[in-house]
């Protein structure tokens, strides 16, 4: 067995000043006696969940974060972190407890990858390295990584126990992410859930699709029931994720699996207001009130502004006409002023387009609803 230098609380999903003002009494809404406190974090997206979006989500109550995915084989053929710095980059000041997603195939490359991440002095802050076991992106199982490792878990107990070899000079706990499976055929998540504590994850986050669903259908959160029921005193954290949308549906996965924990997906695109729809109803005081016309548009700027400190003008743009879209869906004009955007050709159009659609949605009362 695998010695930890962390224990279950300390380390994971942030301390307890991480974790303040957001718990829940487990016991008293008829789970577990003793349990007390589930964390409510952002779940990594490609090409959204980047380091100013994951700050906008912390400021509005996610208890944590974690990187997209990145190839630790980049990071390790290359030798150097450099490459992948525009996806690796944190900042635990701002946005609390964060950590670094990484997919490959080979244990040798998480190996390598592991501590030239450590060791650099603008990563060293990633709270846990997360590895990627659920991605169903053909470019990426095609290559035996992501989701592909559920069909292989020799291949799969190997990176963990090298990674967890690899993080623990530095103190740092891995965790997993994977899916109910690879396909109906092949429903295998327990086993791999086991898998995973035995070769010294110390968490694993379980979204209850299977590969072959992709993003599609409802998700089984029996799955993650049976996950949490086989981990039940291992010390080894189960985080629920897929189709936690709001307040209620987090207390319902919470109530119904006996999850640690939930991590929400795409209900957090254009939407970090979720957190403190999810907290508030956590906490017993629901109080959904949907986002002014205004506080939209400077949600959009911050971002915006982040990006362009991050990646420069240019880059920033292309990546916020898809987050444009996600603020906006659903309101007030918004197919008029995403096709703007789209033709914007500077930050400061961008701005002007957003304006011009604030004063538009705010003659507009019926924007004020819920859509
Ligand atoms: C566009 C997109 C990109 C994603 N990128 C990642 C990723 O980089 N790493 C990862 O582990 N999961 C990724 N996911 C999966 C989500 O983290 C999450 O598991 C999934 O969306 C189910 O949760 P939800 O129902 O709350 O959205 C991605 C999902 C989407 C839709």
């Amino acid at each position: 067995m695998i010695h930890r230098k962390w224990t279950k609380d300390n380390l994971l999903f942030g301390d307890d000043t991480a974790n303040e003002g957001l718990s829940i009494n487990l016991s008293e809404s008829g789970s577990e006696p003793g349990r007390s406190r589930a964390t409510v974090s952002l779940a990594p997206i490609a090409g959204t969940t980047d380091l100013t979006f994951r700050t906008m989500c912390r400021r509005f109550g996610s208890d944590s974060g974690c990187t997209e995915l990145v190839s630790a084989r980049g990071i390790a053929f290359q030798g150097s972190v450099d490459g992948s710095m525009r996806y690796l980059r944190i900042d635990p000041d701002a946005e609390g407890p964060c950590a670094i997603q990484l997919f490959g195939h080979d244990a040798t490359d998480f190996s390598r990858a592991i501590p030239l991440i450590l060791r650099h002095p603008e990563l060293s802050g990633a709270r846990w390295i997360d590895l990627n076991m659920g991605c169903p992106v053909p470019k990426v199982v095609k290559t035996g990584a992501g989701a592909a490792l559920m069909k292989d878990i020799p291949r799969a107990a190997d990176i963990i126990t090298a990674s967890v070899r690899a993080a623990e000079p530095f103190g740092v706990p891995v965790s997993v992410k994977f899916r109910k499976g690879w396909d109906d055929e092949c429903i295998n998540a327990v086993k791999f859930a086991k898998m995973c504590a035995d070769s010294g994850a110390c968490a694993i986050t379980l979204h209850a699709r299977t590969r072959e669903q992709m993003y599609r259908g409802k998700a089984d959160w029996s799955v993650i029931a049976e996950a949490a029921e086989a981990l039940r005193g291992s010390g080894v954290k189960v985080i629920g994720n897929g189709d936690v949308r709001d307040g209620e549906s987090a207390e319902r996965m919470l109530r119904e699996t006996g999850a640690d924990g939930v991590a929400v997906g795409r209900a957090a695109m254009g939407n970090p207001w979720v957190f403190s729809d999810i907290r508030g109803y956590l906490e017993g005081a629901p109080s959904r009130r949907s986002p002014t016309p205004r506080e939209r548009a400077d949600l959009i700027f911050e971002h915006l502004d982040g990006l362009t400190g991050l990646l420069g003008e240019d880059c920033a743009m292309k990546e916020m006409r898809s987050q444009i879209a996600h603020y906006l869906k659903g309101r007030h004009k918004a197919a008029e002023c995403r096709a703007e955007a789209v033709r914007a050709r500077s930050v400061h159009e961008i701005r002007d387009i957003i304006e011009k659609w604030v004063l538009a949605a705010e003659s507009d009362r019926t924007d004020d609803r819920d859509r």
